[in-house]
């Protein structure tokens, strides 16, 4: 009997070897962590449960039958962060390179059925190169089922991909349609193909780096939700994401006991906003000193930063923001911004996570490149975003709500649920200025007309009265009192019922 187990524990020693210690060595020479240190780091202490450890490829071409590698390529299994169930799988570069077979594929194929099974999220850590060259079409056919999967869960679990080092064919594609994905600095790039065709192509040279470093897919593409400095900290930075999200759709998001007065008072929110209208402040104080501890997990703050969104707390529960930031581009939606803030506000809708919108807008982004770029059909998907959502929408606004954007912005009119302004609030089709040149052009040129135009444009639109009247805005709240007043909104809304008509699936502007 002590044999068989000698010889388990054996055959599990050299699985945990991957595909050496060289190789390991030369994994920790590029500053990456393993496979298996990575889900070490990721998950509660031994709480761990690695299933099809022995698996191996099937392939018999190019001399693979004598290459077989227990594991081959992925450590897939269960675990807990803080306590709570999620699924894993760890690409080993060690192992032929991370590459996919269609053994490998059956593994993470297996997680995604049993997270999605269960109600569980999956996190996918990647770090390969792509479909196994020797395995042809078998691989192609193993990427395709797990996109089948990654399509199915959408919206049932959360899904969260890790890039930690190449990521390349194949490997970008389940990623993308994951909810989020991050990236670690300098030793991870993701494209479709690499520098090599794309010289071949194109004729172009670029470096990995520059084709799909961190540094591009943060702030250029917008493909990833965020960069992180190493793995460690990225791994770190998952353990608390993963702390704000609900298990699947079946759940409310998770509740934490929170120390922070729901009743606390923000004195300085009453100078927030700059006595000149065009003067910028940093949206980002307002979200820190309504959550919960000042606690915000901001999603792509790189990428259109012209809007913030995060998860943060409020009363112990998730809540997700969305706010313009006037400190960049004075928070105008752009193509990138819309984008960015819809698929947030459809994640949060998918997962039962209310929306608190913070509004300082001045309106859409003009100019050939947004048109040309499609800001239409881009900044409608963040209009079809808001109204879609059923779950508690509550939306402050603090300065500026301008023109369509005022519409756009979770307001009234797109079923947000309860609607409060500053009272330095400017709720109008657009700034005076602008629209003081429209109506009264035949007085341009003649200074002291168009500022006394500009003043009575002003006393009678820029503010937040004309809205209150209508009933547009529930109320005019004290900047001071926003912590208390919206959670006391969503702790009413918290039995919130409202289904949108049935139907396979709308059709939003992609
Ligand atoms: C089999 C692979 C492999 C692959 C790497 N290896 N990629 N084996 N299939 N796709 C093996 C290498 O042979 C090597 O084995 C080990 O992994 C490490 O690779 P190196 O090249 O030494 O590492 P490095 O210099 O760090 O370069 C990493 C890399 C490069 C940039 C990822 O390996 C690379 O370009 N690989 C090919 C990428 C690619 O074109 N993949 C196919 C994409 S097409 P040894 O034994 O020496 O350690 C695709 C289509 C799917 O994915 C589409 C589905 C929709």
């Amino acid at each position: 009997m002590q044999d068989v187990i000698e010889a388990l524990e054996a055959k599990r020693e050299e699985a945990r070897l991957g595909g050496g210690q060289n190789r390991i060595d030369r994994q920790h020479a590029k500053g990456k962590l393993t496979a298996r240190e990575r889900i070490e780091v990721l998950l509660d202490e031994g709480s761990f449960e690695e299933y099809d450890m022995f698996v191996e490829h099937r392939s018999h071409d190019f001399g693979m039958e004598k290459q077989r590698i227990p594991g081959d390529g992925v450590v897939t299994g269960q675990g807990t962060i803080n306590g709570r169930l999620v699924y894993v799988f760890s690409k080993d570069f060690t192992v032929f390179g991370g590459s996919l077979s269609l053994a490998h594929a059956s593994k993470i194929v297996k997680v995604q059925k049993m997270a999605a099974k269960v109600g569980a999220p999956v996190i996918g850590i990647f770090d390969a190169g792509g479909a196994r060259i020797q395995e042809g079409v078998d691989s192609l056919a193993g990427y395709a089922d797990i996109f089948v999967e990654n399509v199915l869960s959408s919206g049932v679990i959360p899904q969260i991909s890790v890039i930690m080092g190449p990521c390349a064919g194949g490997d970008v594609y389940s990623p993308a349609m994951t909810d989020f994905i991050f990236m670690v600095k300098d030793t991870s790039y993701m494209y479709v193909t690499g520098p090599d065709v794309v010289k071949t192509v194109t004729n172009e040279e670029v470096s990995h780096e520059t084709l799909g470093g961190a540094s591009v897919h943060a702030k250029k593409s917008g493909v990833v939700d965020g960069a992180f400095e190493n793995d460690m900290e990225a791994l770190v930075q998952m353990r608390r994401l993963i702390d704000f999200l609900p298990a699947s759709n079946k759940e409310k998001p998770p509740v934490r006991p929170s120390f922070d007065d729901a009743e606390r008072i923000e004195n300085s929110l009453d100078t927030l906003i700059p006595p000149n209208p065009n003067t910028p402040y940093d949206m980002r104080e307002l979200i820190e000193k309504t959550a919960d501890e000042g606690d915000f997990f901001e999603i792509s703050p790189d990428f259109g930063a012209n809007i913030i969104v995060g998860f943060g707390r409020i009363e112990g529960s998730t809540v997700g923001f969305v706010a313009n930031q006037p400190m960049s581009l004075a928070g105008v939606l752009d193509i990138d911004a819309s984008r960015k803030a819809a698929r947030f506000v459809r994640f949060c809708d998918c997962f039962n996570i209310p929306i608190v919108t913070f509004v300082d807008v001045p309106g859409f982004m003009p100019g050939t490149k947004q048109e040309y770029g499609g800001l239409i059909k881009h900044g409608a998907k963040l209009l079809f975003a808001f109204t879609e959502a059923t779950v508690p929408k509550v939306t402050v606004i603090t300065r500026k709500a301008y023109g369509g954007a005022y519409d756009v912005m979770s307001s009234k009119h797109l079923r947000g649920d309860v609607n409060y302004a500053w009272p330095t609030a400017e709720i109008a089709v657009m700034g005076a200025k602008g629209a003081v040149e429209i109506i009264y052009r035949a007085d341009i040129g003649d200074e002291e007309k168009i500022a006394e135009r500009t003043k009575e444009y002003e006393d009678n639109f820029a503010n937040p009265y004309v809205a209150a009247r209508k009933g547009y805005i529930d109320d005019i709240i004290m900047p001071h009192s926003t912590r208390r007043r919206v959670a006391k909104a969503l702790r009413t809304l918290r039995t919130k019922d409202v289904k949108n008509p049935e139907k396979k699936h709308d059709n939003i502007p992609l």
